[in-house]
């Protein structure tokens, strides 16, 4: 009899522990940290995905990706509105002979995508053929904008054809833009330097500061970039060029459209080979040869650029970028914001 009663009582006790185990579990993974983000699934998610990206199979990191990426669009209120919008649809070209959508991203490696698909649609016959300034003459070039479209055209496309595009780390992605349109101004682009940039000083640099006859620095865009509210006119003014800052969240909005693959810019040599398998067009072009290092995370340089802004500043720029740091499994730049 007190056999029994002691059986019983361990029997209940283990059923106790097991249920508080896993209210403990169902509670960590319900944590959030400050900013509103899953703490641990997201690190759970980021340990899987290294665990995966190890093996052979890269489909599977790719399947990976695009699951985390459907479970935490459901949480939407973390990013915003991530309707498909105008922005997205003048965002993305279109290759009708080869059922191919393409989101640019810029500073993704992007124009070389676009080469290749302006050259698989036929006019010419390889990438070296195709003038350089026909790369952004999208009348002409067979690479037509997916806003040119009539909403049907629009609705068949994005429900049939492969649809793809390439991300890399946020604020990675912000100090090259800033290199490359603000710093080292291509004399093409003359608008960075020459309009944009005046604007954003005349807005954001103090009056009693000591640059004068410099041009815009890295605390001066950030500024401008998590202003929410001062932002928007100046945003309206600057039309197509915001594409270079805009959050991948709202140039392509991933939350809407369902994307087949998302490329990231840090393993593109893998996220290449197998996006032009999906798409079919592996026997038709080529990738050119991808520069190694071409986006080795530098956490060094990250650090130098934001290393004289303020965590006010920073942090507002943070929520800006949420979205991209969160649903393509960036992690968060907790040396920055803590
Ligand atoms: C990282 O950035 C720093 C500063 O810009 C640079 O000196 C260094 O060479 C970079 N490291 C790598 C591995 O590219």
């Amino acid at each position: 009899e007190n056999k029994r009663m002691r059986f019983r009582l361990r029997i209940f006790l283990s059923c106790g522990c097991l249920l508080l185990l896993f209210t403990v579990v169902d509670w960590l993974l319900r944590l959030k940290d400050e900013r509103g983000e899953l703490l641990f699934e997201k690190q759970l998610f980021l340990l899987l995905l290294m665990f995966q990206s190890s093996g052979a199979n890269w489909g599977m990191v790719v399947e990976q990706r695009s699951q985390w990426l459907s479970d935490v669009c459901k949480s939407k209120n973390l990013w915003g509105d991530t309707h498909v919008s105008e922005l997205a649809l003048d965002n993305i070209f279109v290759s009708d002979r080869h059922n191919i959508l393409f989101c640019q991203t810029p500073d993704g490696d992007d124009d070389e995508w676009k080469k290749l698909l302006i050259a698989l649609s036929g006019t010419f016959s390889s990438v070296e053929e195709i003038p350089e300034k026909l790369v952004h003459d999208y009348e002409k070039n067979g690479l037509p904008r997916l806003s040119s479209l009539t909403p049907q055209e629009i609705r068949h496309r994005l429900k049939n054809y492969f649809k793809f595009f390439i991300v890399r780390d946020p604020f990675e992605r912000l100090i090259s833009t800033f290199e490359g349109k603000f710093l080292f101004n291509k004399p093409s682009e003359p608008w960075y330097k020459y309009t944009i940039g005046p604007a954003l000083i005349r807005k954001y640099r103090k009056s009693s500061h000591h640059l004068r006859d410099t041009g815009l620095v890295f605390d001066e865009f950030v500024q401008y970039l998590g202003d929410e509210d001062g932002r928007k006119a100046m945003d309206w003014q600057f039309g197509q060029h915001i594409i270079h800052w805009a959050p991948y969240m709202e140039l392509c909005t991933p939350c809407d459209i369902h994307y087949d693959v998302i490329g990231h810019l840090e393993t593109l040599e893998q996220d290449t080979a197998h996006i032009l398998r999906r798409a079919g067009i592996e026997q038709l072009g080529s990738y050119p040869p991808i520069s190694p290092g071409i986006a080795h995370y530098n956490k060094t340089k990250v650090e130098r650029y934001f290393s004289g802004i303020s965590k006010k500043d920073i942090r507002r720029l943070y929520a800006r970028y949420q979205g991209d740091f969160y649903v393509f499994g960036y992690p968060t730049p907790g040396f920055l914001l803590n």
